[in-house]
Formats: C-alpha cells, sequence, structure tokens
C-alpha cells in the first residue's frame, strides 16, 4: 500500500529528527554542562522555578540526562523499530510526539515566548498526527479480501446482494452474505469521486448535506428479484449518499428488502438508516442488520425488530 509507505517514511524522518537532535543537544549540554557550546548560559535563571531546582538546575547536567531518555532514546528506538517494520514502533513513534509535546509545555511555562519552543511544539503535534496517520494505514492495510474465495455466488439468482463500499469492508460483507444464499452480486458505483481522502471528503460533503450522489446507470434488470438485500455504509449518520442515488433510481422496482448497515459505532445501531432506506425504495424491509465493522474486522451484529 502507496500511503503505508509514504506515512512509513515520514514517520522515519520525524523519530530520526528529533532523535538526532535530542542526541546532540544533550551531548553538548554533558560536554559543557555550562550551557556555552549552545550558548544557553543566560537561560539558567528561568530553570529556577523548577522543583528542586537548587539541586538539579545548577548547570546542564540534569536537563542533558532528561533530553538524552525522553526525546533521544525514546524516538531513536522507535526509529529503529519502524525501519525494521515492527508495527510497535508506529505506536511508539506517535506516542512520543505527545512526549515531545508534553517537554515544550514546560518550557511554555518558564520560557518567555520564543521560536524555538512554538516551533518543536509544532513539530511534536506533527509527529503525533503523522503517528495516527501511520497506524490508520498499517490497520486498513491488513484488510485483505479475495473475490474468488466466494464461489456459491450467483447459483441461485433470485436474490440480489447490492452494495456500496469505499474501502471493501462492506464489499466482503455483501460476498459473504451473497455467497452464503447463493445470490447475484452488484455493486453500485458513481462516476463521481470516491476514493482517497478527496474521496472522503466529497462523500462526507453529501452526507452533511443529505444529498444522493448521482450513480451509473444500473447494470441489472431489479425488477426480476424476488428480494434485493442492500448492503451500505453509514456516512455522516445516515445511508451513504450513493446507496440513496441508487434508491432513487430503482425506486417501484424492488419487491422485497433487506438492509444491512456498516459502520464503526458500538453504541449506536443507526436504525434511522433503515427508515431512511424504507421511504427511499417505498417499501418495508423484512430484516434489517446493523454490523459494526473496525478495519474490515466485523466486531458486532444487531438484529433490528
Ligand atoms: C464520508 C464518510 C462519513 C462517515 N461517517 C460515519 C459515521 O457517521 N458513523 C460511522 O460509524 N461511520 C462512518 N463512516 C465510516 C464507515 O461507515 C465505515 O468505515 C464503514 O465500515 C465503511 O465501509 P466500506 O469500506 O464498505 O465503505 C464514514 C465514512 C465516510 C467515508
Amino acid at each position: 500500500m502507496e500511503r503505508v509507505r509514504i506515512a512509513r517514511r515520514i514517520m522515519i524522518f520525524w523519530t530520526l529528527f528529533i532523535g538526532i537532535g535530542a542526541l546532540v543537544g544533550s551531548m553538548a549540554m554533558l560536554i559543557k554542562p555550562d550551557g556555552s557550546i549552545m550558548q544557553m548560559q543566560g537561560m539558567l535563571p528561568y530553570f529556577q522555578v523548577l522543583p528542586f531546582a537548587d539541586v538539579l538546575f545548577q548547570n546542564y547536567i540534569f536537563s542533558g540526562i532528561a533530553l538524552l531518555i525522553v526525546n533521544g532514546i525514546t524516538n531513536l528506538t522507535a526509529a529503529v523499530l519502524i525501519i525494521r517494520k515492527k508495527t510497535v514502533g508506529a505506536y511508539l513513534g506517535c506516542l512520543f510526539g505527545i512526549t515531545l509535546m508534553l517537554w515544550i509545555m514546560i518550557q511554555f511555562v518558564i520560557f518567555p515566548a520564543n521560536f524555538m519552543s512554538t516551533i518543536y511544539f509544532i513539530f511534536g503535534l506533527l509527529q503525533f498526527a503523522c503517528g495516527i496517520a501511520y497506524i490508520i494505514f498499517l490497520k486498513q492495510s491488513e484488510f485483505v479480501f479475495d473475490e474468488k474465495a466466494y464461489k456459491n455466488i450467483g447459483r441461485k439468482p433470485d436474490v440480489l446482494v447490492t452494495y456500496f463500499s469505499r474501502m471493501g469492508y462492506g464489499r466482503k460483507i455483501a460476498y459473504e452474505k451473497a455467497n452464503e444464499l447463493g445470490a447475484d452480486i452488484y455493486e453500485i458505483t458513481t462516476p463521481e469521486r470516491t476514493k482517497g481522502f478527496l474521496g472522503f471528503a466529497w462523500l462526507g460533503r453529501f452526507g452533511m448535506h443529505g444529498w444522493a450522489m448521482p450513480v451509473n446507470a444500473v447494470g441489472k434488470n431489479i425488477g426480476k428479484y424476488k428480494k434485493v438485500i442492500f448492503v451500505y455504509p453509514i456516512h455522516v449518520f445516515a445511508v451513504a449518499s450513493p446507496v440513496k442515488g441508487f434508491c432513487k433510481a430503482c425506486k417501484g422496482k424492488v419487491k422485497k428488502a433487506e438492509y444491512i448497515a456498516v459502520h464503526f459505532r458500538k453504541d449506536s445501531d443507526f436504525s434511522k438508516s433503515f427508515a431512511q432506506m424504507d421511504e427511499a425504495l417505498g417499501i418495508r424491509a423484512d430484516k434489517k442488520e446493523s454490523v459494526v465493522c473496525k478495519f474490515g474486522n466485523v466486531v458486532k451484529r444487531k438484529q433490528i425488530q
């Protein structure tokens, strides 16, 4: 996956950049504890507001050791783990972004406003945000779907399973259902952008406005099926806009329906989406199911009355 590779490289950059910077800074402090290498002699008085300052902050030895441990060894360890493609490295890299922000917050309290503290706080925030993205991309990349594994599809084609799926999670659930029933399968597609970050934002825009997204010409005779099972993701607390567009395009043709709503919230069934579907199709569904799905893994299924 391309974005895992990019996120991994960015995290290698952040952990090495912060780790090497901290290592160099701490060495300078330990070699010359008066702070003269970094011209920090004049800053020692600011440290005197800290607890145990009379013991710890009369020179830069304690600060140097703390910097080496808190931002140096930690980030360099994370860098090695990320380079070696260990998942724990992603979590540590992300965590050390928070550590850096906390470190800088102490500086905000003791030093007057200054450029270096501000920029390093922003670096910590970026490291944390990139770490979150890296963890998410890694989780997404673990999801596998093999269409060829579903050999029973289309054996008893009086039922149709139709789905819209951006990440492929709903597609897997739809294929499993169609395979179980021997049903036909149909993917709802749209000429609008739905992939990548822009696709996410575009679907979000349609979702926020409650709009139906235009869909490509429906390549199935919907009217010939005894039942249509809709597998749809929840977008912005409601039925995803391409599914709304599909319902519009085949209103009056669906004889019987069943709904499977896919989302990631354990605390909600999104029952309102079933009423939305009934209204859009002009019928009442026989069966409704709410499926909680995290990175493609089904964690909860609930039949709704
Ligand atoms: C634009 C957008 C908005 C979303 N809004 C919600 C939401 O409000 N609640 C929720 O639980 N999931 C929401 N999701 C997440 C999807 O419902 C969830 O990841 C689903 O499993 C995706 O299935 P898919 O891979 O089949 O598209 C949203 C996803 C997108 C793209």
